[in-house]
């Protein structure tokens, strides 16, 4: 198992570590622009393989695309975070011509590989990269959805004065701001909805505070966040890597599902060795589907500022 990670920034970097910690594939190959970055950090982090007792093999490569040759999975971080006050969209002009180029050239040497879309606005970018490198649609996967989820559960739990690992729940729709659908009616705690244990009020709280999870982080760290970004993505690739046939909330193509076509947004996957194997069709209530609706609209709305 070969692993790809474009950017080897914060969130790359990141994504890097988590997977050699999980110690599933046999290579990751970290590339960035800047000159000597992708070596130092692959450098760095495989100096910690015999403290942390991992054996993926960890290599570096400015711009060298050659040594991405035949990686089962390539993941795209690469391109501008967000600053305080700015949101996702603002960021197309620059990361769309880096997703364009980066996308083209890890296709050229992996033609099999499944690609996970990182770069912001991750749904566009995502779309992007099916009008440019014509992967068939189950190979090329928007994370986001993975994070929204993580940070959704992490709120329900404070909510709750429970453990995370008692925790489920699922957030789908646009990764953004406002896109984002917090599915606060299937919650639940060890199987109870979680309903039972909170207030309607409170739990529109937990929707709320879930949809600002970055724009939160970003206003504390100065950038955006990356433990819990790598850490997504790390576990998007270990199923695809291990075949595990785990539903997460992914950006993908629809064609016709949810009753949307020709754009890319958050909606539940069974993701295994072929990468999307299956998108998942919940039945949603009116409401939801407003929202769902709303979240759409503003990611065609994205959409439709590529030059394609
Ligand atoms: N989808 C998500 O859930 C999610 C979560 C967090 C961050 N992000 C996005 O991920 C991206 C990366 O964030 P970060 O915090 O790691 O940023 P960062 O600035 O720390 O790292 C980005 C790296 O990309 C490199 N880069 C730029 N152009 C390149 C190119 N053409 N080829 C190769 N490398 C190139 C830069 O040199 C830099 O090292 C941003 O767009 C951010 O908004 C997405």
């Amino acid at each position: 198992m070969k692993v790809t990670v474009v950017g080897a920034g914060a969130v790359g970097a990141s994504c890097a570590e988590y997977i050699a910690i999980k110690n599933f594939a046999s290579e990751v190959v970290l590339v960035d622009i800047k000159e000597g970055f992708a070596e130092g950090k692959a450098m760095d982090l495989m100096q910690t393989a015999s403290l942390n007792g991992f054996d993926t093999r960890i290599v570096g490569s400015t711009n060298d695309y050659s040594k991405t040759a035949n990686s089962d999975v390539c993941v795209i971080t690469s391109g501008i975070p967000r600053k305080p006050g700015m949101t996702r969209e603002e960021l197309i002009g620059i990361n769309a011509g880096i997703v364009k180029e980066v996308s083209g050239n890890l296709v050229k040497h992996s033609p099999n590989t499944i690609l996970i879309v990182v770069s912001n606005p991750m749904d566009t970018m995502t779309y992007l990269a099916h009008k440019t490198t014509g992967l068939p649609k189950n190979r090329i996967i928007g994370m986001g959805g993975a994070l929204d989820s993580a940070r959704f559960k992490y709120r329900l739990a404070e909510a709750l004065d429970a453990p995370i690992s008692d925790v489920d729940g699922m957030v789908i729709g646009g990764h953004s701001d406002k896109g984002m659908v917090p599915l606060t009616r299937l919650a639940t705690r060890n199987s109870v909805p979680v309903s039972e244990f909170i207030s309607q009020e409170r739990l529109d709280e937990v929707k709320e505070a879930t949809k600002v999870g970055g724009a939160t982080l970003t206003g504390l760290l100065g950038t955006s966040a990356w433990y819990a970004p790598g850490a997504a993505v790390s576990a998007l690739v270990q199923a695809i890597a291990c075949d595990q046939k785990k539903i997460f909330p992914c950006s993908v193509l629809l064609e016709g599902e949810y009753g949307m076509n020709d754009l890319c947004i958050g909606v539940p996957v069974v993701l295994g060795k072929n990468g999307i194997e299956k998108i998942v069709d919940i039945k949603l209530t009116d409401a939801e589907k407003a929202h769902m609706k709303e979240s759409a609209d503003g990611v065609s709305a994205t959409n439709a500022l590529l030059e394609l």
